[in-house]
């Protein structure tokens, strides 16, 4: 059978992946495949000094693959979302099929980009835009598709675990990190996208949507990242046995679903809490299986390329199938996606560590109790430490219940009016994952 051709647009970090590992695998992948998937074109302003692309045609315009008649797939890793779309769309528009990095275009863009491939019978596959080289979708598209998928929470960013754990493990600073994992080509292009949450909440989009069967809300999600945290609060977490690790919840409830990013106290005894540097997780949770966790690289030039071309085989594989009776993009059929709502964030529960700083005199830790319990909140543990020399405060420490978050904001709200309640109260959400 003659080889598939598929058409490389951005020689990157994850381009430059992929073709190495499309060369060096190639009779391994050809033998899965059926057939051979050749690289027949490269758009890229320039070269990459990790590939070697010999007689492999290289233009400078994206738009000549996606144009180019003999190409069957073209992979979009150019990222970003304004071109990223216009290639994608045209690609579907021309017939060919798409494989995709973009997290960011999915999240955004997939239900319009879906429905257009639809139309037109091609196949968009992103099994790399989550948890690089983990084939997480696959596993809730397919491995799990007996189940009612309960909850799902994931280390899903490598360079926000990275700059944590280098921070914990050894003591360095956030930004002395966050270069370092830009220089390893972990980071998005604009980094705010890894420390604030933003790449996170993308990824979280796109597993809830395939583990519920919702179309894609990026807009809805919840987004915290991890600059506010401060050493104090990790070193308080470990006391009390926990870990922090930005995680990306989703949970279905009868109210609706919860779709969120931020800091999680983690208990420390948890695989999951033990994921550390670039290495993502995900843990998935249905009726059936249970829970199952699955681990691997998140970012890195052949970690995601593994992603990619295992994708590439999928496609390739898939050629001559009925348009109609393939996997759906998004797990569900698309006439049958759910509208169960995703909630705020204030509807959303969850058990919370507080840190309060306090001014050391009586009754203090008493009016905290006081506030707690009219507003229903049962406290699990409390920790007192001595006062800090510097300015005499004392930090109050203390985890709390299962909760929704209404009744804790309304809690800090009192709290932080409180006279002897210095600073804003720290709020970090904590999760059991049992
Ligand atoms: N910037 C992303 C990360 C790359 O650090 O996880 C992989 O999506």
């Amino acid at each position: 059978m003659k080889p598939v051709k598929v058409g490389i647009c951005g020689l990157g970090t994850v381009g430059g992946g992929t073709f190495n590992v499309l060369e060096r695998n190639a009779e391994e992948i050809a033998r899965r495949a059926g057939r051979g998937i050749e690289v027949a074109q490269i758009a890229t302003r320039q070269p990459n000094p990790k590939c070697n692309t010999g007689a492999t045609p290289i233009t400078a315009d994206i738009f000549d693959v996606v144009n180019n008649p003999d190409i069957d797939i073209v992979v979009e890793l150019i990222g970003g979302y304004t071109l990223a779309k216009e290639l994608v769309l045209k690609a579907i528009d021309n017939g060919k099929h798409v494989v995709t990095a973009n997290k960011a275009l999915i999240a955004v863009h997939g239900n319009e980009i879906f429905a257009k491939a639809r139309e037109k019978g091609v196949i968009v596959a992103f099994e790399a835009s989550v948890a690089g080289g983990i084939p997480v979708i696959k596993a809730i598209r397919e491995g799990l598709a007996g189940n009612h998928i309960n909850w799902l929470a994931g280390i899903i960013n490598g360079t926000g675990n990275f700059i944590l754990t280098e921070m914990r493990e050894k003591g360095r600073t956030f930004d002395d990190v966050l270069k370092e994992a830009q220089a390893l080509g972990y980071a998005e292009a604009d980094p705010t996208f890894d420390v604030e949450g933003i790449d996170a909440a993308h990824k979280l989009t796109i597993l809830a949507s395939i583990a519920f069967g919702i179309p894609l809300q990026f807009d809805k999600a919840y987004t915290e990242g991890i600059t506010q945290l401060t050493t104090a609060d990790v070193n308080y977490a470990e006391a009390l046995g926990y870990r922090i690790k930005h995680l990306g919840v989703a949970r279905r409830t009868d109210a609706g679903i919860e779709l969120r990013v931020h800091p999680t106290l983690i208990p420390a005894d948890r695989l999951i809490a033990n994921v550390n540097g670039v290495m993502n997780a995900v843990m998935v949770n249905g009726d059936a299986v249970g829970s199952t966790l699955y681990y691997g690289a998140g970012a890195g030039m052949e970690p995601t390329a593994s992603a990619v071309v295992a994708d590439l085989v999928d496609v390739a594989r898939a050629l001559t199938t009925d348009p109609n009776n393939r996997v759906p993009h998004l797990a569900f059929q698309p006439d049958s996606l759910s509208d169960h709502p995703i909630l705020p964030i204030s509807a959303c529960e969850s058990a919370y560590y507080l840190r309060i700083q306090a001014k050391d005199r009586p009754g203090v830790l008493a009016q905290v109790a006081t506030i707690l319990s009219e507003r229903g909140i049962n406290i699990e543990s409390i920790m007192q430490k001595e006062v800090e020399e510097q300015d005499g405060l004392v930090p109050v420490i203390l985890v709390t219940h299962r909760v929704i978050e209404q009744r804790i904001d309304d809690a800090i709200a009192a709290l932080e009016a409180l006279d002897d309640v210095v600073d804003k109260v720290v709020r970090i959400r904590v999760e059991q994952l049992n």
